[in-house]
């Protein structure tokens, strides 16, 4: 098990300067998202799916100041008025460029406010004690909810119509050969955790399971593999769908992924953020349903691989049987390792990152894209709610399909082997994509 920045009283500084570089870093990010773009099309409805980025920005900042300035500081309320404006619970995303939200200039205005005033918090508290504060806790969990919303910016900047406004260098193209599947022996693995102190409430506790031996693709499934399904009639064959994914199907009229668009001569492409470019075979696909995931599994003979399974091939270490927080060990992630942070604006091609292949092989699982997992969205054994319910305990039971992993959009500090992501199994907005498992043979075991 790892220590991480557990913080013995001598670390305490340290521990201040990765949080304020965590807080920084998330800034930086949605200024970034939100600087790129006018006032008009700040407030913008750019899908049903999604809020006003105005609002992404204020509800930000509202989430900061009730967390880290008013709970975690004890300070008097900055702007107490907008809290029901900014409470996710009240106002379906769908309706909210209709509310009198903070203009941008306000929201730039009221996001540095509460920000001066965490500083000052950081700089006071012991972190050490409560446990919403110990190890940074609080700190750290509004680090990630501000990048988990810039993940969402990110998918909104995806859905706009309009001129491209978003650039990063392509992703790596220095490729190791991967194919084929890996094989996870059976037997018993520490999935979640007790000890990373920024881990949210749903990674917890660890606990044993028992995974059954089981194959899983070494890579995401690509762009030409998919392409393939299309090919052969995937979305007209009732038999490859389950019976409400194919009713999803009909309804909402799928063909193919999101984005994809077919030219006279037969040639996909691909939209990426306002940009036209032919579909590159060997990324992994991307911008895909749970729905048109399963049907793609069944037309391969595979299945979905289940949360536990993803989790053993992501961090169990067979030579040691130990448990790891990343398929590589427990360093950090970096750009040798996984294709995270927005560095990319896209997917990277199969065999971009050796170095964050798991020992067993397999490659691609932390970055890139979610992968849709066969599970539903359920409570660890032992869980409590931490700090709020509103966070995972109301979603628990719903109609969500969990995803791991992370993607291309998704920052370190909300990336983990334990991490996990939860959406309703008709969202394709998300930057998803999958691999599939299956069940061995008797002569494989
Ligand atoms: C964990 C990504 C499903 O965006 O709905 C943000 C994260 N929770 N604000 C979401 C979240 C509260 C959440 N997901
Ligand atoms: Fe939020």
């Amino acid at each position: 098990m790892t220590t991480h920045f557990s913080a013995p009283t001598d670390d305490v500084e340290r521990l201040r300067d990765r949080i304020a570089s965590a807080l920084a870093r998330a800034r930086a990010r949605t200024l970034g998202l939100t600087d790129a773009l006018d006032e008009s099309e700040l407030v913008a409805q750019h899908s049903r799916l999604m809020s006003p980025l105005v609002w992404d920005l204020a509800h930000i900042g509202n989430q900061e100041e009730l967390w880290l300035v008013r709970d975690v500081g004890g300070r008097e309320p900055v702007r107490a008025d907008i809290d029901e404006l900014y409470d996710a619970f009240k106002h379906a995303r769908a309706n909210r460029p209709g509310l009198p939200l903070l203009d941008p200039a306000q929201a730039r205005d009221y996001v540095g406010t509460v920000r001066d005033k965490v500083w000052d918090v950081l700089d006071r508290n012991t972190l050490r004690g409560d446990p919403l504060v110990r190890d940074g806790f609080a700190f750290g969990m509004i680090a990630q909810h501000e990048q988990q919303h810039d993940e969402t910016m990110l998918a909104t900047h995806q859905l706009r119509a309009g001129e491209a406004v978003l650039s990063a260098p392509p992703a790596p193209t220095t490729l190791t050969p991967v194919d084929g599947e890996i094989i996870v022996p059976a037997g018993e693995f520490v999935m979640g955790t007790s000890t990373h102190p920024w881990a949210l409430d749903n990674e917890r506790p660890a606990h044993p399971v028992h995974v059954d031996a089981f194959a899983l693709d070494a890579a995401p499934i690509t762009n030409a593999q998919y392409a393939a399904f299309v090919d052969d009639g995937g979305y007209d064959r009732a038999e490859l769908w389950s019976d409400r994914g194919w009713a999803h199907r009909r309804e909402a009229g799928l063909v193919a992924p999101q984005f994809w668009e077919r030219d006279p001569s037969g040639q996909w492409w691909r939209r990426v953020f306002g940009v036209m470019t032919p579909l590159r075979p060997r990324q992994p696909v991307v911008h895909v349903c749970w729905y048109e995931a399963e049907a793609y599994a069944r037309w391969a003979g595979k299945r979905l691989p289940t949360e536990a399974e993803w989790e053993k091939a992501a961090r169990f270490d067979p030579a040691t049987e130990s448990t790891r927080e990343y398929p590589w060990g427990d360093a950090e992630p970096d750009a040798d390792t996984a294709n995270l942070g927005q560095r990319h604006l896209e997917p990277a091609e199969v065999g971009a990152y050796p170095k964050g292949a798991s020992p067993a092989g397999a490659h691609q699982l932390i970055g890139d894209v979610w992968e849709w997992t066969a599970s539903g969205f359920e409570p660890y054994p032992g869980f409590r709610a931490f700090p709020y319910a509103e966070y995972s305990d109301v979603f628990f039971g719903g109609d969500y399909r969990v995803l791991r992993g992370g993607s291309f959009g998704t920052d370190p500090v909300a990336c983990r082997g334990t991490f996990r992501n939860w959406d309703h199994p008709i969202r394709r907005q998300i930057f998803a994509g999958f691999r599939l498992a299956r069940d061995l043979r008797p002569e494989e075991r």
